[in-house]
């Protein structure tokens, strides 16, 4: 693969992040492999048949299409391993009847960031780093940090302080990595990592282009699991979007090597009070950040770095990008429950915005879609709890029966609504 800007198109250093003559973030480009799509994807079947680790992984599966690192290098979790499913629950809440869940929440650390920390890590084991270093709402934060002890490198993330639910501090504590909480939000944390980079040092932001290699890898898997018949829409929430450029280009490549024949439209989802993205593609010009304000708080960024390479997919895609307010979120995450699916707040953006983009008949009824889960249930239960809690349509609260007379009662009501 080749290092260029994805601004100037400059060719870049092998491990460069950002352009040396214009400051753009760098992207790396597959250069010509001889496209025999058939044999790709027997190659790929043939993978998940194999017990070794790097057959297994839903990322190191597609290597073809990946950056070369060498096999003692390669730090694997068995990442992107992930299911496709059904969801009519989810299509009733939206009023849609093909819709299914591209669950990311099902990796190793529960979030979608496991498939592009496994090449990252990788290739800052094979250039010899010290210490791997993040800004994070928190998944990126657990996610390097897991990695980065199974690779025996020093993570530092850095947080804003109370912004992070308590599952992925908890889980970036138990894997070992030094968190530093600081005054501010993520968008302070992100310009203050830029300044990092060095030798010995590195940022495993989505900034990073060897994370957005294993994240265009969802899409290669969405693909195999659907015998790569290519949905109509890809609906996912976008933050700091290095996941909407990732997707967006596994889909560009799929269909330049022959695998597919189209591109799926994408439909990026914000959260009302984080939309800088949702407004450009409104109004046009430049972005414009935000002092980002959401209950999503994976989502709460106001100035994301790669808007520009994500605008470039959703345009070639003939796709959108909307907000939603976050009690659609809310509605739309338990509704996901009810399907025996659970995600965290953010990842609901996607119904939240299906429901959206339905009742303005800019999805139609019939047209395949999925939704983009980017992270688990389990990454924030207070917020479910809280939910739960409440009044709102879905809430489902504790109940306390009085004596087994009750209890009988209960479960006799419950078994009703199936007579
Ligand atoms: N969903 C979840 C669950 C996330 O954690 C994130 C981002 C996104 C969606 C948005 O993805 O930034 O690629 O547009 N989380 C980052 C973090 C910022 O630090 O964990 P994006």
């Amino acid at each position: 693969m080749v290092s260029v800007c994805s601004e100037c198109g400059a060719r870049a250093p092998g491990d460069a992040i950002f352009c040396p003559a214009c400051h753009g973030l760098v992207v790396l480009q597959l250069e010509a492999i001889a496209p025999d799509a058939a044999a790709l994807r027997r190659t790929f079947a043939e993978r998940r048949l194999s017990n070794a680790a790097i057959d297994r992984s839903g990322v190191w599966r597609f290597r073809e299409l990946l950056p070369s690192i060498p096999d003692e290098c390669v730090v694997t979790l068995r990442e992107n391993d992930v299911p496709l499913y059904a969801a009519p629950g989810g299509g009733d809440f939206a009023d849609a009847t093909a819709v299914a869940y591209l669950h990311l929440g099902m990796n190793p650390t529960g979030s979608f960031k496991d498939a592009g920390m496994t090449v990252a890590v990788s290739h800052a084991k094979a250039c010899g780093t010290w210490v791997a270093v993040c800004a994070s709402t928190g998944n990126t934060a657990a996610s390097m940090a897991a990695y980065a002890a199974r690779a025996g490198m020093a993570a530092v993330v850095i947080v804003p302080a109370g912004g992070v639910s308590e599952s992925k501090l908890v889980q970036t504590l138990d894997y070992g990595a030094t968190v530093a909480a600081i005054e501010g939000d993520f968008d302070r944390a992100l310009a203050m990592i830029r300044t990092f980079e060095s030798d010995r040092v590195a940022i495993l932001n989505s900034v990073n282009p060897y994370r957005i290699e294993g994240q265009k890898c969802a899409a290669f898997a969405l693909l195999e699991a659907s015998d790569w018949r290519v949905p109509d829409w890809l609906v996912l929430p976008g933050g700091n979007l290095g996941n909407t450029s990732a997707l967006g280009k596994g889909f560009r490549e799929a269909l330049a090597l022959g695998l597919t024949t189209r591109l799926p439209r994408i439909a990026v989802v914000q959260a009302s009070g984080a939309a800088p993205f949702a407004r450009l593609f409104r109004e046009g010009g430049e972005l414009v950040p935000v002092k980002a304000e959401t209950d999503a708080t994976a989502i709460k960024i106001g100035a994301p770095a790669s808007w520009k390479k994500a605008l470039a997919e959703v345009r070639v895609s003939n796709g959108v990008a909307i907000a939603v307010d976050d009690s659609e979120i809310a509605d739309a995450r338990a509704a996901i429950g009810r399907d025996g699916v659970g995600c965290e707040p953010a990842s609901a953006a996607s119904l939240a915005g299906l429901r959206r983009l339905r009742r303005s008949a800019t999805i139609a009824r019939d047209e395949n879609v999925v939704l983009v889960l980017t992270g688990h249930l389990l990454k924030d239960t207070a917020y479910a709890a809280q939910y739960h809690a409440s009044g709102a349509p879905f809430a489902n609260a504790v109940v306390r029966p009085k004596d087994a007379r009750a209890l009988r009662d209960l479960i006799e009501r419950a078994g009703a609504v199936h007579a």
